[in-house]
Parts: structure tokens; C-alpha cells; sequence
């Protein structure tokens, strides 16, 4: 299957069991919300959230982002309840936590083959225990295969944190070589991968470096707590408009019907092959662009 790429810059956790924050999140402009029935929702709330996660999405059948829901684990009391009704939402994709081992993730997709889940309904995985990061490369190898439905990577830098007892400090150095192990095992396994959540969202300037620092490293965005953080999301992911420009002439240079049947062309008198034209299109779904006719 051909990858769709999308621009997955802003990606802001919502707990369903906050109806305020769930109105809101339809009007704000994010590239994806989380719909959270996890972490975000306290146990004797769990129902509730359920409930309240099936209204909205009753309510709204489309949005202008993607639509993700983060379930309990499969192993948990609540777990095979919110993948029912994740499914019935028809969500862009599912979000699983803890995972630490492939068959975490094709346990789920095989739950949504039997009750014929639209292929359209995707899994992302959190990683954020000692043992899904060791795991990360058999786990991101799923996305060589369409039919275990994986996507996407998100980090979970708190349970790290937690698990690890590495201090998560200004510039995270004790999780460098974490956090890259996943981007690197995410990368072969052509997945997507975004970087953990910065906690103290009245800090502007710490949350700026952090978005720096992970698009430097290569990640795709970063989830996000609360609304004030998008916009410093949106630009430290940005595509720049130099690149926009470059991926914009190089997708034009190959529409060209002499250049129909090339592998590669003379462009500025630099060599572009069609593996350039491949990262180009990457390039503008990813900036959010419509690709040229
Ligand atoms: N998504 C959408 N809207 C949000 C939001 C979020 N994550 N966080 C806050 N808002 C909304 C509030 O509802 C409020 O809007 P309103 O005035 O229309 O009601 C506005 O943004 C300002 O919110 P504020 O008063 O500053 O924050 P708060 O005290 O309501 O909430 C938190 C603070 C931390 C509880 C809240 O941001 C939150 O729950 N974040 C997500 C936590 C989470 O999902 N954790 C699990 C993954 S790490
Ligand atoms: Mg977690």
C-alpha cells in the first residue's frame, strides 16, 4: 500500500471525560487530536468517558484533523470494551499504550479484522516502558506489513521517566539515546513517530526548545496537553517555504511530458532521480499542501 502522509505536526491529547476540552478541541488548528480514555481518565470515570467518546463521535462523522482514540491495555478490565467502542467511532486510528511486543499491536488488529474493522482504522503505538523501547524494532517492523494496520510511534516520556527514574530535565540528555532509538526503529519500519508531551504548558520557552529539539532529532511532531501549545508545534514542524518551493519544482519537473519516463532528470543542473520526486510529495502532503495537478 502506497503510505499516505499527513502532516502530524500538533498532536494534542483530549480526555473524554472532559466535555469542555472535548467542544473545544473541534474548533482548534491541530493536525490530530487523541481522544484520551487512558492515562487522562480516572477510573470511576471510565464509563462515562466511553459514553461521552461515542456521543461526540456520533455527533460529529468528520473533522478537519485526524481523529485518534487511546484505549486502556487489552489486559485491562476496561480494555476489550474501549477497543468496541473505539471501533464503532470509526476513528482515523486507535492508539494502544504500553505496547512491548508485536503481538500487542496484532492482537488488536486481528480483533478488528474478525468484527470487519474498515482497513481505513489504523494502530498507533505508544512506547514508553523499558521493554517496548528494546522492543521497538520487532515492533516497528509491523509497519512493513498493510496488514497489521501500524502507523504510527508516540513516545511516552512521563511512564519513561517513571519506569527508568531518569529525570526528564531541560534538553533530556539520559533519554537521548532512547528517544533516537525509537526514531531510528520507527524509520525502518516506516512509521511515523512523535515525541512526548512537555508537562509544565505554562512554560512557553521550555516548550519551544523541546519542539526544537525533537524536530532536529527527525520527529514528525509532538503530543501536546493543552491548546496554547499548538502553534509552537505547528511552526517548529513546519516545512520550511524553501523546501515547499524545492519539492514544488522537482514534482513539476517530472509532470513534465518529456520527463514522464525518466528516472532521473537535470534540474538546475543538479541530478533529481525519482527517489528525490518520492521525498518531494512526502514533503507537501507532509507541509499540509495540496499536491500540483
Ligand atoms: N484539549 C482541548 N481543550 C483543552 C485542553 C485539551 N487538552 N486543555 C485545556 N483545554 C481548554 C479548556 O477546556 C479551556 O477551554 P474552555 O474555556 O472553553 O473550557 C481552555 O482550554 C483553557 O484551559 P485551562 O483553564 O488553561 O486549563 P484546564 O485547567 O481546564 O486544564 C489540564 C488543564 C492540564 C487539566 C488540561 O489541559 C488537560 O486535561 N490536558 C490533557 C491531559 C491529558 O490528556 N493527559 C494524558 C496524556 S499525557
Ligand atoms: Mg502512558
Amino acid at each position: 500500500m502506497t503510505p499516505i502522509y499527513r502532516p502530524r505536526r500538533s498532536v494534542l491529547y483530549v480526555p473524554a471525560s472532559n466535555a469542555r476540552a472535548m467542544a473545544k478541541a473541534s474548533s482548534l488548528d491541530v493536525d490530530c487530536v487523541i481522544y484520551d480514555l487512558e492515562d487522562a481518565v480516572a477510573p470511576e470515570s471510565k464509563e462515562d468517558a466511553r459514553e461521552a467518546l461515542r456521543d461526540h463521535f456520533t455527533a460529529s462523522k468528520t473533522a478537519g484533523f485526524e481523529r485518534i482514540i487511546r484505549i486502556n491495555h487489552l489486559s485491562s478490565q476496561w480494555g476489550s470494551e474501549d477497543l468496541l467502542a473505539a471501533r464503532a467511532c470509526k476513528p482515523d486510528a486507535i492508539l494502544l499504550p504500553k505496547v512491548e511486543m508485536p503481538q500487542d499491536v496484532t492482537a488488536v488488529a486481528e480483533v478488528l479484522d474478525e468484527t470487519d474493522a474498515s482497513e481505513n482504522i489504523r494502530l498507533w503505538a505508544m512506547i514508553e516502558t523499558p521493554r517496548g523501547i528494546l522492543n521497538s524494532d520487532e515492533i516497528a517492523e509491523l509497519g512493513l506489513r498493510s496488514a497489521a494496520r501500524l502507523e504510527c510511534f508516540v513516545v511516552g516520556t512521563n511512564d519513561i521517566a517513571r519506569e527508568t527514574r531518569t529525570r526528564l530535565e531541560p534538553g533530556r540528555a539520559g533519554f537521548l539515546p532512547w528517544l533516537m532509538q525509537i526514531l531510528l526503529c520507527a524509520r525502518a519500519g516506516k512509521l511515523d513517530v512523535i515525541d512526548g508531551v512537555f508537562n509544565d504548558y505554562s512554560n512557553m520557552d521550555g516548550f519551544i526548545a523541546e519542539c526544537a529539539q525533537a524536530a532536529a532529532l527527525g520527529f514528525d511532531g509532538k503530543t501536546l496537553i493543552h491548546p496554547t501549545q499548538i502553534p509552537g508545534a505547528n511552526a517548529a514542524f513546519a516545512t520550511s517555504p524553501d523546501e515547499i518551493a524545492a519539492a514544488e519544482k522537482i514534482v513539476a519537473a517530472f509532470a513534465l511530458p518529456e520527463n514522464g519516463g525518466s528516472g532521473a532528470i537535470g534540474l538546475d543542473g543538479r541530478m533529481v532521480e525519482r527517489m528525490h520526486l518520492d521525498m518531494a510529495r512526502r514533503t507537501l502532503a507532509k507541509s499540509g499542501r495540496k499536491l500540483p495537478q
